[in-house]
């Protein structure tokens, strides 16, 4: 579907953008004489901190170095998420927090960007109550960083950019990667799914793909790079290509990528079980660098609620699917998202979301308490049940959770896991801190020459927030 405008690095909106990074370097080297510095930081999703990578790169372009701390920074931005509401208030009590360290460091800017400020309400309270930030700019206008840089550190006016939009892809924007092991490799962006509960597509536009071609030659970079681990991103990667005029699809993109030369995993996320098809469970079968864990959110085990979400499967579908994974691909594993106490749920929907789960037996759940956002279908639904039960439910499912956990890693004990090694160890010197296919976290001894390969560690024993091996 070709409505969906792409742009790319030699476009005349990016021609522009590099003009404007380059003015506002050459501004910072009158200003001050040594390099300045910018402190990023990303709240929320693993798509945000890609989009936290390329606010990096074009900082970099204009001559930021890093800084470790707001308290030395020229320029502190916070790339803030939407999702739910207690992800807000920490972005508001950090950005308070800024007031007085702004007051001591002269000429000192701070901007805002991401999903919350693609939202209206949240950008005219920073408007109104925040008067010392300096820029503020939605999902949408990422890409126009230097040119509200420039216009602010010359002297102009607040800079606010927030239009709503359709959404855009982007090739181009320079990147600055936070790690040298794993990479994030954002392959569309947006949602069109519309959960009654999420925000999401509001905030990030309407479903787009990238082109295999570009998706493919970043791929390839990255394993030239040495990147070990690559994580394909999207709201919902099973629906890749519907976007696009030539007739792709998720799984072939996986085994392209899964043909480069080079010792590399291959991880994606979000699949919504929607969409996701045997094609592409036999695909992750088929591909040796994929691995076999499958993050796939189930968001609840009653029919009733998944309906209300508007997810389009139901729990006897969702089973189906893990039945036919788990026959297709040896030692797969599994996680999920789980949202307690949605609008109306009753305690014993809540009880087959208890059942869901210990059937599955899922190795990571990621749990929330459901969160009213503003625009959002769900939030206008009646929602009887009190916050303190909803709290109770939560702890009672992470307790399951937990006791689920436990046993899956007794049986860990005595075995030989791959595990790709990414820093140093939390248990002291010598130790070494690395990940299995399904992101354990495992803990082993080991020289620091050993981080960014991949070793065989023999499982020892097991404590709830690692295993530890040899
Ligand atoms: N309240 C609570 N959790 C939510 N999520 C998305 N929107 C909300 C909300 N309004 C959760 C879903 C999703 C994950 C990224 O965040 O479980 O899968
Ligand atoms: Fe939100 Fe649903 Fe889209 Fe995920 S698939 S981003 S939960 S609307």
């Amino acid at each position: 579907m070709s409505e969906i405008k792409r742009l790319d690095m030699d476009s005349e909106l990016l021609i522009r953008q590099k003009a404007f990074a380059q003015k506002a370097k050459n501004l910072l080297a009158e200003r001050y004489d040594h390099p300045p510095l910018a402190y990023v930081h990303t709240f929320g999703c693993q798509q945000n901190v890609s989009d936290g990578e390329k606010i990096s790169g074009m900082l970099s372009e204009i001559g930021y170095g890093p800084a470790d701390s707001p308290e030395t920074a020229d320029l502190v931005i916070y790339n803030t998420c939407a999702v739910r509401e207690n992800a807000e208030d920490r972005v508001f009590g950090n950005v308070g927090a800024l007031k007085p360290v702004k007051q001591k460091r002269q000429g000192m800017l701070i901007g805002l960007c991401g999903c919350m400020m693609q939202q209206q309400s949240a950008a005219e309270k920073i408007k109104q109550s925040y008067p010392y930030v300096d820029l503020v700019f939605g999902t949408h206008a990422l890409h126009t960083l230097p040119e509200l840089l420039y216009n602010r550190l010359s002297g102009q006016k607040r800079q606010f950019s927030i239009e709503d939009s359709p959404g855009e892809i982007i090739e181009g924007i320079p990147l600055q990667r936070d790690g040298a092991i794993k990479a994030n490799l954002p392959v569309m962006y947006g949602c069109n799914n519309f959960c009654t509960y999420c925000i999401v597509p509001y905030v990030r536009g309407r479903e787009r793909s990238r082109r295999p071609q570009d998706v493919l030659a970043e791929a390839r970079q990255l394993v030239e790079m040495g990147y070990r681990e690559i994580t394909l991103l999207g709201q919902n990667v099973n629906s890749y290509g519907y976007t696009l005029d030539e007739q792709v699809d998720f799984s072939d993109l996986l085994r392209e990528i899964n043909r480069i030369d080079g010792d590399f995993i291959l991880r994606f996320m979000t699949s919504h079980p929607k969409d996701c098809t045997h094609r592409l469970i036999d695909t992750i079968a088929a591909c040796d660098k994929v691995c076999n864990h499958i993050h796939l959110p189930v968001q609840s085990g009653s029919n009733r609620v998944l309906g209300a979400m508007n997810r389009h499967y139901t729990v006897e579908e969702y089973l189906s699917l893990i039945g036919y994974a788990r026959q297709a691909i040896p030692d797969v594993t599994f996680s999920s998202d789980i949202i307690v106490g949605f609008p109306g749920e009753t305690r014993e929907e809540f009880e087959q979301t208890v059942e869901l789960v210990k059937r599955v037996r899922y190795t990571t759940l990621y749990t929330f308490i459901y969160s009213p956002r503003t625009g959002t279908k769900a939030a206008s639904m009646d929602d009887p049940i009190p916050e303190a039960e909803k709290s109770r439910w939560l702890r009672e499912l992470l307790d399951i959770q937990s006791a689920i956990r436990e046993e899956q890693q007794d049986h860990y004990i005595g075995r030989t896991l791959r595990v790709l090694a990414d820093g140093v160890g939390r248990s002291g010197a010598g130790w070494l801190s690395g990940r299995t296919v399904s992101n354990d976290i495992v803990e082993f001894q080991g020289p620091p020459e050993m981080i960014g390969s991949f070793v065989e560690v023999k499982i020892e024993r097991a404590l709830n927030w690692a295993l530890f091996g040899k």
